[in-house]
């Protein structure tokens, strides 16, 4: 089957300033093979005076993702919610929904555990976690599971010896399992957060609410491979963008704030430099 690439590709490896409705609109469909994206969370901040975040531009934006991603395209959904009078929203649990609704695949939800907190609420626990949602269009195409979780069993015989059952109900000795020294982590990530942690990147400080960059990178690694498209619809200040090109992967941003993209922009001309890439 051909497919027109050629609107998608006006976008790569740049940054945008617009707002991503419009621009996804753009691009050709199936064209993207991973978003790593966390949009802005109910309206706890003023981003911008030009657009207006509700559900209803969050379903266009959904929509236009599900279009835009490759068969076993996967987008990383990042998003937490607010608390208001003692009520949480819950608008994480309703996008999450209708991604189901317009036909995603909801592959896992990965618990963000965030090492920094904010203060302490008299009457509520602490609040450490956003969601992660690992959505794909139909089964996800890469999957690279992360193998860094100390086996606690590692080179140890622990489970006896292994047997077979034969056809003819005997049983078949195997020999001994030993356990790796590594496994597979557990759908629970941990990342230090907060200025000074997420980056040692000073200038992307100057945006509000940035990815720590080994989160990004941990996506990255689990969900594409070398030379595939890895899109930020809410970019900010451009931390997908930077891990992408550090691990040899196409990227697009799109931000509909102008200041915004120039953070992002510096950025990415800093990582070009040490990685001697160029745009
Ligand atoms: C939670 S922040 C993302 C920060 C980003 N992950 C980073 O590491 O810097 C959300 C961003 O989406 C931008 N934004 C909000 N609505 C948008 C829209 N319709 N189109 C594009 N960007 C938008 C905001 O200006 C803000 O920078």
């Amino acid at each position: 089957m051909f497919n027109h690439t050629e609107n998608t590709n006006k976008y790569l490896n740049k940054v945008t300033n617009g707002n991503c409705k419009e621009v996804l609109a753009e691009f050709d469909a199936n064209t993207i093979d991973l978003v790593i994206t966390s949009p802005p969370y109910d309206d706890l901040r003023d981003y911008t005076k030009e657009a207006k975040w509700n559900y209803k531009s969050f379903q266009e934006i959904a929509k236009q993702l599900f279009r835009v991603m490759k068969p076993g395209g996967v987008v990383v959904w990042v998003v937490g919610d607010k608390v208001d009078k003692g009520n949480k929203s819950l608008t994480s649990f309703r996008q999450a929904l209708y991604f189901q609704e317009i036909g995603f695949n909801m592959f896992d939800v990965i618990i963000y555990e965030k090492a920094g907190s904010g203060p302490p609420h008299k009457n509520r626990y602490f609040n450490t976690y956003e969601y992660m949602f690992v959505l794909s269009k139909g089964q996800p195409k890469t999957i690279n599971l992360l193998k860094d979780k100390q086996n606690k069993w590692a080179n140890c015989a622990t489970y006896g010896n292994v047997t077979k059952r034969e056809k003819d109900g005997t049983l078949t000795d195997k020999g001994r399992k030993i356990v790796n020294e590594m496994g597979v982590r557990t759908n629970i990530w941990k990342y230090t957060n907060g200025k000074g942690f997420a980056t040692k990147d000073e200038i992307a400080y100057q945006h509000p609410a940035i990815f720590p960059e080994k989160l990004v990178q941990d996506h990255i690694l689990s969900w594409s491979n070398e030379g595939d498209i890895i899109l930020d619809p809410f970019g900010g200040s451009g931390t997908v963008a930077k891990k992408a090109i550090e691990l040899k992967r196409q990227w697009i941003s799109i931000e509909i704030s102008k200041e915004y993209c120039e953070i992002a922009e510096k950025r990415i001309k800093s990582v070009l430099c040490t990685t001697k890439l160029s745009l």
